[in-house]
C-alpha cells in the first residue's frame, strides 16, 4: 500500500479533465483517451497519456517498476472515482414502516407533521452510542466503495441538540481517518424543529447559532453548514440568518432548497453564493438563472424524487441555463434509503434528460466542485489524487445501459487497490 500504481491498456480512459465545475456544453466533453494509461506515484497522479506513450516514458526512466502495482485494463473503461456530494449516512434506526405508509399514499410532509420522518430518526440517533453509529457507518461506506465512490459528504442533522449533533460529527470525522473513502463533514443542525422547540422555530435557530455552531466551528468538526429551507421547516429568512452566521464562523455553505415547495431557496443560494443548492425540484427559472450567474452548483438527487414519487428536478433546463449540475445519492433513512450509483445514472439519463456524458461529469468533477475540491479530485489529471474506478465493460456508456446494476470492477484509492470484484468483492486492508 505505497500508493504506486500503473493502470494501462484502458479501452477508454475517461479523464473528465478539468479543475473547476463544468457548465453547459462543457459538461458533455469527457476528454477520453483511447488505449489510455495512468501512473500514480505515492497517491498522486503523475502521468496521463496513451499506453504506448507511457510505456516509452517508463522504459527511458530509471523508475523502479517493482514498487508499482500494475493493472491491465484491456477492454475496460477507467474513470475518476465517483464523488457522492450529498448524504446523511450516519443515523440510528430505520424507517421501513414509514416507507410502507408512503406506498399507501401518505405524503412525506404529512408523516413529518405527525412526528414521524426526521424526528423519528432523531430519537433513534440520540439513543445510539457513538460506537454503534461508527459500526453502521463503516458498513454503509463499504457499500458505497463497492459502487466506486471514493469521496463522500456526510451530514449531521439527526441530533437537533448539541450533544447528538456533535456526536454525529465526531463519528463522521473519525470515519474519515479510518476508512478508505474520504469524508467531508457537514453540520445540518437545522434539519427539522425538535419537539421541545415546536412552534418556536426562531428560538431553535437562535439556540443552534449561539449554543452549537460556535463549538462546531471552533473544533473544526464541519466544513459546511447546511439547512433544510422548506415550507413548514425553516424559512428563507431563518435560513439566511443561520447560513450567514455559519460563514462568519468560517464554514462554507449549502442548502436543501426548493424540494417540496417553491420557497426561494435557489435565489437565497445565489444571494449567499453558496457552494451548492441541493434538490431544486421546484426551483424557479429565475432562481436557476441567478444560481448560474453566482456560480452555485445545482446538486440534483434523482433517487430521492423517485423514492418520494415527486417530479424530477429539471436537469435539462438547468444545464441549458449554464448552471453546473452535480448528481448525488442523498442516502438517508427516510426520503432515499439508497446509496446506489447505478440507480442515479438510470434516473438521470432516462427521466431527467441528462446525457450519459453529462451524468458522468455530474458525479465526478462537478460533484468535486460541489465540495470545493475540483482542484484535487473528480478527474484524472496530473497532480490530483489517484482515485480511480475500473469498469468491467469497455465503455462508460455501459453504466446506464446495464440498468440498475453495478458495473464497477475495481476501485483504486490514492494509488492503492482497495476493492476488487474479481476477487469476490473483497476489500483489502
Ligand atoms: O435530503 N429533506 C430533508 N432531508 C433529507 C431527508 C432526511 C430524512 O427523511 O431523514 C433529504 O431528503
Ligand atoms: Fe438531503
Amino acid at each position: 500500500m505505497n500508493g504506486n500504481m500503473i493502470v494501462k491498456n484502458a479501452s477508454e480512459l475517461v479523464t473528465c479533465s478539468g479543475f473547476t465545475a463544468k457548465k453547459g456544453k462543457d459538461m458533455a466533453d469527457l476528454h477520453i483517451i483511447p488505449d489510455g494509461a495512468v501512473v500514480v506515484k505515492q497517491g498522486l497522479i503523475d502521468a496521463v497519456l496513451t499506453t504506448p506513450e507511457i510505456e516509452a516514458i517508463l522504459e527511458k526512466s530509471c523508475e523502479d517498476l517493482s514498487t508499482f502495482d500494475i493493472i491491465d485494463a484491456r477492454n475496460k473503461a477507467v474513470m475518476p472515482g465517483f464523488v457522492d456530494s450529498h448524504t446523511h449516512f450516519i443515523f440510528g434506526g430505520y424507517r421501513a414502516e414509514e416507507f410502507s405508509w408512503r406506498l399507501r399514499g401518505e405524503s412525506y410532509m404529512d408523516i413529518m407533521k405527525r412526528g414521524g420522518g426526521i424526528v423519528n430518526t432523531v430519537e433513534a440517533t440520540r439513543r445510539a452510542s457513538a460506537n454503534e453509529l461508527l459500526q453502521s457507518g463503516i458498513k454503509r461506506l463499504d457499500s458505497m466503495l463497492s459502487f466506486g465512490v471514493t469521496t463522500v459528504e456526510g451530514k449531521s442533522g439527526y441530533g437537533l441538540d448539541k450533544d447528538t449533533e456533535i456526536k454525529q460529527l465526531e463519528v463522521i470525522n473519525h470515519l474519515d481517518g479510518i476508512h478508505y473513502i474520504d469524508i467531508v463533514p457537514t453540520f445540518l443542525g437545522a434539519h427539522a424543529v425538535p419537539q421541545d422547540f415546536s412552534d418556536r422555530t426562531d428560538e431553535f435557530v437562535a439556540h443552534m447559532m449561539q449554543e452549537v455552531m460556535p463549538q462546531v466551528a471552533e473544533r473544526k468538526l464541519a466544513e459546511y453548514c447546511d439547512v433544510f429551507c422548506e415550507k413548514n421547516v425553516f424559512s428563507v429568512k431563518q435560513s439566511r440568518r443561520l447560513l450567514s452566521w455559519a460563514r462568519d464562523l468560517g464554514m462554507n455553505i449549502k442548502l436543501h432548497a426548493d424540494e417540496i415547495v417553491q420557497l426561494g431557496g435557489a435565489e437565497l443560494a445565489a444571494e449567499l453564493k453558496a457552494t451548492s443548492a441541493d434538490h431544486l425540484l421546484q426551483a424557479s427559472d429565475e432562481g436557476i438563472r441567478q444560481m448560474a450567474q453566482a456560480g452555485v452548483v445545482a446538486t440534483l438527487l434523482p433517487a430521492t424524487a423517485f423514492s418520494l414519487k415527486e417530479p424530477y428536478a429539471r436537469g435539462r433546463f438547468i444545464i441549458d441555463n449554464d448552471c453546473a449540475v452535480a448528481l448525488a445519492s442523498d442516502f438517508n433513512p427516510g426520503s432515499c434509503f439508497s446509496e446506489s450509483i447505478p440507480l442515479i445514472f438510470a434516473l438521470a439519463t432516462l427521466y431527467m434528460n441528462i446525457t450519459t456524458e453529462e451524468a458522468v461529469t455530474a458525479l465526478t468533477i462537478n460533484a468535486a466542485a460541489a465540495l470545493d475540491r475540483a482542484d484535487r479530485i473528480g478527474s484524472i489529471d496530473t497532480g490530483k489524487q489517484g482515485d480511480l474506478v475500473v469498469l468491467e465493460y469497455p465503455s462508460y456508456k455501459f453504466i446506464p445501459y446495464h440498468v440498475g446494476v453495478n458495473s464497477v470492477e475495481k476501485v483504486i484509492k490514492k494509488g492503492n487497490l482497495v476493492f476488487d470484484k474479481e476477487k469476490g468483492g473483497i476489500k483489502f486492508c
